[in-house]
């Protein structure tokens, strides 16, 4: 059955384009984040406790919003007001940018996916640097953990690729609860090229060289389409850099659930992409202790279990609160229990 978010506010939101569906939302989520009054409203969808420990973090509840929603840090009051375990914002860059030409949201509603090429679109990590220690300074800070989300400038060419990761690393570590090193979005060229073994290895020891007084938890998001011998050299190189946890997984850029007409360039997420990323969960977890998020796919109770029964920690929704709204959160959260 429907739940009311599908029945009311989903027609509307579907009926404009993606991109200012999102604009719209993340304008209301960051206005409600200014407001004493909006917020217990957004409290109504709050899911029960069920608390977690990882990365010496306490989270309330074991499912986050995923990177890519809250790009700029806009709206941390209103995320957490909706009853999210934990917050990811960005990802965020060195410098400010406008990202891709548009359109570069598409929806699939009869897959139940999205494909996007944003092109990381943020304010850069100054402005957001700024912005979040207002949020601090005005008592508005969320109690729930908030990782931070860094990746490489498009005008960085990537051999100075590791200059700007440290740049923004250095401007955000004090806000963040965890860091989130991006090797593997689809939409800035070269950057998933930071996967492989040399590039990676340096962008590793790199942050964790300036990581030695702060000891923030470092994160590493991979990318679904990893054959299995680059996933294995990848655990081996998180292992050896003392990387707190891996998410798994970023959009793909499979498009074979697509029809070939309506094909879009960009990675995909969403209902598509649930059993490839529940399978490199599968495989990190067999062979290595290192703890796993899980992200793609997460459309409901069912597929949150799959993950949780794949061996990961905590979850983390992106395109299932496009399709499934807030609600979705509770429906996870009571299957989980
Ligand atoms: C419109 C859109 C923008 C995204 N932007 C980012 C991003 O900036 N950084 C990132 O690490 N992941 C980004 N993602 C990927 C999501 O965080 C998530 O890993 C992926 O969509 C798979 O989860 P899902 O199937 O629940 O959406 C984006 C996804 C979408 C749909």
């Amino acid at each position: 059955m429907k739940n009311a978010y599908e029945r009311f506010v989903r027609p509307l939101l579907f009926s404009i384009s993606a991109e200012t569906a999102h604009r719209f939302t993340i304008g209301s989520l960051r206005a409600a984040s200014h407001v004493d009054l909006a917020l217990p409203a957004l409290k109504l969808f709050q899911p029960a406790a069920s608390r977690k420990k990882l990365f010496g973090l306490n989270f309330p509840n074991p499912i986050g919003l995923a990177a890519g929603l809250d790009k700029n840090g806009v709206a941390l009051p209103a995320w957490a007001a909706l009853g999210f375990g934990f917050i990811e914002i960005g990802t965020v860059t060195a410098k400010a940018q406008p990202g891709n030409s548009k359109p570069r949201i598409f929806r699939f509603p009869e897959q139940n996916a999205l494909i996007n090429r944003l092109g990381f679109n943020n304010d850069g990590a100054d402005a957001i640097a700024r912005r979040l220690s207002k949020l601090q300074r005005t008592g508005r800070w969320p109690e729930v953990p908030v990782g931070i989300n860094i990746g490489k400038s498009m005008s960085t060419p990537l051999s100075d690729a590791i200059a700007d990761y440290l740049y923004s690393f250095r401007l955000l570590r004090e806000f963040a609860d965890y860091i989130v090193l991006n090797v593997s979005s689809p939409n800035t060229p070269g950057l998933r090229e930071l996967q492989g073994p040399d590039a990676f290895s340096e962008l590793l020891s790199a942050i964790a060289a300036k990581n030695l007084i702060t000891r923030k938890p470092i994160v590493v998001k991979i990318g679904p389409d990893l054959a299995p011998a680059e996933l294995d050299l990848i655990v081996s190189t998180c292992e050896a850099n003392k990387i707190a946890g891996i998410i798994a997984t970023n959009t793909t850029i499979d498009h074979s659930s697509i029809p070939a007409g309506q094909d879009e360039q960009g990675g995909l997420s969403g209902a598509p992409l649930r059993e490839k990323s529940t399978a490199l969960i599968r495989q990190i977890v067999a062979r290595s202790t290192i703890p796993v998020v899980a992200s793609g796919g997460i459309m409901d109770a069912d597929s949150a279990r799959e993950k949780i029964e794949a061996g990961a920690q905590l979850l983390q929704i992106y395109t299932g609160l496009i399709y499934r709204g807030p609600g979705l959160l509770r429906e996870i959260a009571e299957a989980l229990r």
